[in-house]
């Protein structure tokens, strides 16, 4: 048995492919079936006679995702997916299926995530499973190449590491254990047996938020370094981060342009990634500082202006084409071709439209920005689009994050956190920090943040045996995937996505 992605081996030579039927049309005297095996995609072509007329009557009543074998010979043809065809000798059917739920027309996404088992067949579901097997490889490359050991956190555990608000309670033998929602805690502990560590694991947050960015199980990678600071943790994202797209984009070029992923946000990820205070981020946010002599607000009215002025232009074509069909007199193809544009006109639209109702909560984001508050996702945005690269934020203000974050001991008021923000409005996608050493800093804010301290007692041993300045961080792998990708919704990197409102199938 031969796979499709080895198809360039065996030119001209016959081969036998085990798969699905991905896709077929028919003439009078030749069926063409794409065949799917898993490692790729593959037209067959049978023709009446080669096969006979039995075989032939069998080939033409295949249901999309029947199974089938074929044998046939191997022929190059750069038109082809994949770049080859099989002009079938003979074929088995293993099971003739009819009714495929999931038909060429467009569903909607719920209808599709409903029947996610079957969806995952699909094209651009099977290309971004495919980035996300390459996205896996490539962390774990870096990691080992740089010298790191990957180690498990539990995933049952006694104390919360990301706040009380979000936990997931279970029953651990008759006393409360919590779903973790960071295996950083624990991979503290091992990086002070090992120096320099990485966990690989689910973790899990009860956020009761339906955004495309939040899911309830999701995949992080949290690497721990001992004797690393805030800056040394920064060269290791970006380094990290720079290696991982590259080997993904040298990887998955077939995935990508299946998802249509104009890379160059990506390429961008060779160059220097920016670094900003969160003091100077928000200047720039509320447009108090200027990047390459430019405004946020500005950026943002010029921008608004601009969609503003492509609607109305995209409406007048709609309008002039749709009057000139109905003035009759018009060819069929003619038609047609109008139709098709109306159509693609329509679609555009509709995304400007989205900007332009976006557009302004980000200028009010802009305009009305509070010193001392997180960011949220519109903050992330207006601060991203001022650069092509990704953005790291440090030094925020203590409120605002995790209880175990270092104070800058320079000013006392910020933690040495940072937040990696992805470019094209996909925000942040790593979080981390250097850890507070400081035993009793650590004791108040257990109690500021009304954690239960008898949870924490082992973890205050850390810095009570060979204490020493830390750092790490973690990146969430559906996150990185979908900016990889470019996907709306982080619900499509993963292969059964549990959210708020879903846990089927
Ligand atoms: O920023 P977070 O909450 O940081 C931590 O958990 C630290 N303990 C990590 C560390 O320093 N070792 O989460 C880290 C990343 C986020 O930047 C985001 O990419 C992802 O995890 N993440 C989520 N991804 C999908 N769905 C959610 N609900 C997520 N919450 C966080
Ligand atoms: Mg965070």
């Amino acid at each position: 048995m031969a796979a499709i992605q080895d198809l360039s081996t065996h030119v001209g030579k016959e081969v036998e492919l085990k798969g699905w039927v991905h896709n077929k049309r028919e003439s009078k005297t030749l069926v063409f079936v794409i065949l799917r095996d898993g490692t790729g995609f593959c037209q067959c072509i049978i023709d009446l006679n080669n096969v006979g007329e039995e075989n032939f009557n069998v080939a033409t009543s295949l249901g999309l995702e029947s199974s089938i074998v074929v044998r046939g010979k191997v022929v190059a043809d750069e038109r082809q997916v994949g770049g080859y065809e099989i002009h079938v000798t003979s074929f088995d059917v293993i099971q003739n299926c009819a009714d495929y739920p999931i038909a060429k027309k467009e569903h909607g996404v719920d209808f599709l995530m409903d029947q996610r088992h079957l969806w995952l067949r699909s094209k651009r579901q099977w290309a971004i499973m495919r980035v996300r097997n390459a996205v896996i490889y490539a962390i774990h490359n870096f990691f080992q190449r740089e010298g790191f050991v990957q180690m498990d956190a539990p995933v049952f555990t006694g104390n919360a590491c990301e706040g009380t608000t979000d936990l997931f309670e279970t029953d651990f033998y008759g006393q409360p254990a919590y779903l973790t929602q960071s295996g950083q805690l624990y991979g503290e502990a091992m990086a002070m047996a090992m120096g320099k560590i990485y966990t690989f694991g689910p973790t899990f947050r009860a956020e009761k938020s339906k955004t495309r960015r939040h899911l309830s199980e999701f995949w992080m990678i949290e690497p721990e370094m001992a004797f690393y600071d805030i800056f040394d943790n920064m060269d290791l994202i970006e380094k990290f981060l720079r290696s991982v797209v590259a080997e993904v984009m040298e990887k998955c070029p077939e995935e990508l342009e299946i998802l249509e992923r104009d890379t160059t946000a990506l390429k961008k990820t060779a160059e220097p990634f920016i670094r900003l205070t969160y003091d100077d981020a928000v200047a720039i946010i509320r447009g108090e500082k200027e990047v390459n002599g430019k405004r946020t607000i500005d950026v943002l009215e010029d921008d608004l202006a601009q969609t503003k002025a492509q609607i109305a232009e995209l409406k007048s074509d709609i309008e002039q084409r749709e009057s000139a069909i109905a003035a009759g007199g018009m060819k069929k193809g003619q038609v047609n071709f109008n139709l098709n544009a109306i159509d693609k006109n329509k679609n555009t639209i509709k995304q400007l439209e989205e900007d332009e109702r976006n557009i302004p909560q980000w200028l009010d984001s802009a305009r009305n920005f509070t010193y001392g508050n997180d960011f949220g996702g519109s903050d992330e945005t207006v601060l991203t689009r001022m650069f092509d690269v990704p953005v790291m934020v440090y030094d925020w203000p203590h409120q605002v994050k995790a209880f175990y974050l270092k104070r800058n001991p320079d000013n006392l008021n910020l933690a040495r956190g940072v937040d990696l923000l992805a470019p094209e409005g996909y925000g942040e996608i790593v979080g981390g920090g250097e850890r507070e050493t400081n035993e009793q800093l650590l004791i108040e804010k257990i109690h500021e943040h009304e954690l239960p301290m008898e949870a924490f007692d082992w973890y205050l041993d850390l810095r009570r045996f060979g204490s020493v300045p830390h750092a790490g961080f973690g990146l969430g792998l559906e996150r990185l995937i979908a900016w990889i990708c470019k996907l709306p919704h982080v619900r499509e990197t993963i292969p059964f996505p549990r959210m708020y409102g879903r846990l089927k199938p």
